[in-house]
């Protein structure tokens, strides 16, 4: 039996669809989420859908109940991801399960960025409990400067403080397809898998993409990162998350969102998506 938590989330779902598509039968799937509610569409396909939150730690155990391997979903809610993550750790050991596996961040044990800081810190507490486990090192999903498109559009300018940094990016379905072929692939002690895209880009070369293939002419602003994060703020994220943004960029800019591995394409036995393909399917939507 496979428990994925966060079953919910946009990674989620697509780890599940994967999952089937790779022959797992509904009945042996777990979705663990927090709100059974929203799960409907899950169970509607015979996947079992257990109540699994974070921060309720009761919870957890009966979800794992039975489970052979749990795949964690990093929790969406950066600064209490720790705790979050040590009783989602706890409740799989335990509940005895052969393997857990985590979607970390592209080299977590060197990364620069401070969004790395918890996923370091969570692999740490994974290492101690001593469960055979895989660390998903997943890099920059493509999703995210792709959310900044329409505005960039709007603006006639697309900002960034990645300077020339070259950013091996991957969609959520290359990771989601990575993490469904480990959770079918034997358990080994450990693994460790700097996941990223085949091919990268500069933030420069996105905005090129995005005016050939929409005729815009869109220029690249590269700002200072305290600029960067202040233009995010004005235009209305919390200053915690722009300042996250902004100090994720200055990082790219120091190559934290390049690999050149080959990891992730190997694993899912094709070529990760790449950008043009990603930006054409979002400037569709
Ligand atoms: N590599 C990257 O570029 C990148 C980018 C964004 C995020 N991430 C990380 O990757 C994870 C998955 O990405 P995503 O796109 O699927 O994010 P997402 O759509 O926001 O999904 C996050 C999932 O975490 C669940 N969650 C949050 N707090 C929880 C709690 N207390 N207990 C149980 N579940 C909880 C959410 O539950 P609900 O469905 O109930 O909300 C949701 O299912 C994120 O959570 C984040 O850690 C990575």
């Amino acid at each position: 039996m496979i428990v994925v938590t966060g079953a919910t989330g946009q990674l989620g779902q697509l780890v599940i669809s994967q999952l089937l598509a790779r022959g797992v039968p509904p009945a042996a799937i777990v979705a663990a989420v927090r709100k059974p509610a929203k799960a409907s569409a899950l169970a509607a396909q015979g996947i079992t859908v257990r109540e699994a939150d974070y921060t309720r730690p009761d919870t957890l155990g009966p979800a794992f109940a039975g489970a052979e391997r749990v795949l964690l979903i990093s929790s969406s809610e950066v600064g209490q991801r720790l705790p979050q993550h040590r009783a989602v750790i706890d409740a799989a050991r335990a509940a005895g399960v052969a393997q857990l596996v985590y979607t970390s961040i592209l080299r977590a044990d060197s990364s620069p960025l401070g969004l790395a800081q918890e996923h370091r810190e969570t692999e740490a507490l994974i290492a101690a409990s001593g469960l055979p486990h895989a660390l998903l090192r997943n890099g920059w999903y493509t999703e995210n400067y792709l959310a900044s498109v329409p505005a960039a559009r709007q603006h006639g300018v697309f900002i960034g403080a990645a300077g020339e940094g070259r950013i091996a990016s991957a969609t959520r379905a290359d990771y989601a397809a990575a993490a469904a072929a480990v959770l079918t692939q034997p358990i080994a002690a450990k693994r460790v898998l700097e996941l990223a895209g085949d091919t990268a880009y500069t933030l420069s070369e996105l905005v090129v993409e995005l005016n050939r293939q929409t005729g815009a002419s869109v220029r690249y602003q590269d700002l200072p990162q305290k600029d960067f994060a202040a233009a995010l703020e004005g235009a209305g994220l919390p200053p915690a998350f722009a300042g996250l943004l902004a100090d994720s960029d200055a990082g790219a800019a120091q190559g934290a969102l390049f690999d050149g591995s080959g990891t992730l394409g190997a694993l899912i036995g094709r070529p990760t998506t790449p950008l043009a393909e990603a930006l054409q399917q979002a400037l569709a939507v």
